[in-house]
């Protein structure tokens, strides 16, 4: 095929080498080069005219994209598995395929998870800082005293592939899972899980951690606010890997300062970047890293290869291989 033959698509950061040379290969693509995302306005000017756009959640994805991209776009690749930077209706309205990387972070995202409530429970950042700040002059039977992780009671809030990970993942350390969702598990889920459904008020009152596995939808934007924090018992810790407005992050700072709550760890803030000033990261009991929990090198590249593949599958007026609107009829 002669260049000019080719789909054009816009790629909106550098992903692994393992998909791009998908892309580069059978596309006239259009690489953003910078480490940082396209500002708007050059998003907008970019898309103008492709046949597919592979995007990052740092991309906001609406009617205005759309339209300033034109009736040829037939597909749209979101690098991650959340898609609430893309207005999924607006697409579908205008038969322009949207797919996303369900399935290879799942893993990924639990160790990190977990690797932060294990983190905030026995105080890992603030013995770190405790080191480099010299201030180790001898063991102290009182010093940096954490949380037990083991036989705690683990809630889980959103019981899907990750949340369902983070079960599995508690059993090694005989912990009691509760979860809450809005759809409740198989019998032989809830078995092989060891994971019992209870209310969200059960969860809140009765778990040592609370992590957050849900979607961001209008439903679930400030699900943890100030009533949810005072629920919870006052040496509980919360974990969000999920998005960072699933929590309401003034009330998370004032259950943190007030000693309603334990801790936190995020993964996720709202907004993204978190600035260095912000009011939580002043607080020691308040872990935040930056949106890293599929970050492994693997795991990175098998989302880069399943980005490529959806896009391609979207060229070719094919299904794709993970749809987020299948109802969208393939265009060649
Ligand atoms: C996702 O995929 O939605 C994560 O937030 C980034 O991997």
């Amino acid at each position: 095929m002669t260049d000019a033959a080719r789909p054009r698509v816009f790629v909106s950061r550098r992903i692994p080498e393992e998909g791009l040379r998908l892309v580069a290969q059978a596309t006239q693509v259009d690489l953003w080069p910078d480490d940082l995302p396209p500002p708007r306005e050059e998003l907008l000017r970019r898309v103008a005219g492709v046949d597919g756009l592979l995007a990052l959640l740092t991309d906001r994805v609406d009617d205005e994209l759309l339209d300033a991209a034109g009736p040829q776009l037939r597909v749209v690749s979101n690098y991650a598995v959340g898609f609430d930077n893309v207005d999924v209706p607006a697409c579908t309205r205008r038969g322009v395929a949207v797919g996303n990387t369900p399935g290879v972070l799942t893993e990924t995202t639990a160790d990190l998870a977990f690797a932060l409530l294990m983190a905030a429970a026995r105080r890992l950042a603030e013995g770190y800082d405790y080191v480099r700040a010299d201030r180790w002059k001898t063991w102290g039977p009182l010093l940096l005293q954490g949380t037990d992780v083991h036989h705690a009671t683990l809630g889980i809030i959103g019981f899907g592939r990750i949340g369902r990970e983070m079960a599995r993942r508690a059993a090694g350390f005989d912990m009691t899972v509760l979860y809450h969702d809005a759809v409740r598990a198989s019998p032989e889920d809830e078995a092989a899980l060891h994971a019992r459904a209870v209310t969200m008020d059960a969860l809140l009152a009765a778990s040592d951690f609370v992590t957050l596995h849900v979607n961001l939808t209008p439903e679930t934007r400030g699900l943890m606010d100030r009533d949810a924090f005072r629920r919870m018992k006052p040496t509980a810790i919360v974990i969000n890997t999920s998005r960072g407005p699933v929590v309401d992050q003034g009330a998370l700072f004032e259950a943190l300062r007030d000693g309603e709550i334990g801790g936190a760890a995020l993964d996720v803030t709202d907004p993204e970047p978190m600035r260095a000033d912000d009011p939580l990261l002043s607080l020691p009991n308040c872990l935040v890293v930056p949106h890293i929990a599929s970050a492994s090198r693997a795991t990175r590249a098998r989302m880069a290869e399943i980005a490529a593949a959806n896009l391609l599958a979207g060229l070719r007026g094919e299904p794709l291989p993970a749809p987020v609107n299948p109802e969208v009829a393939p265009r060649r």
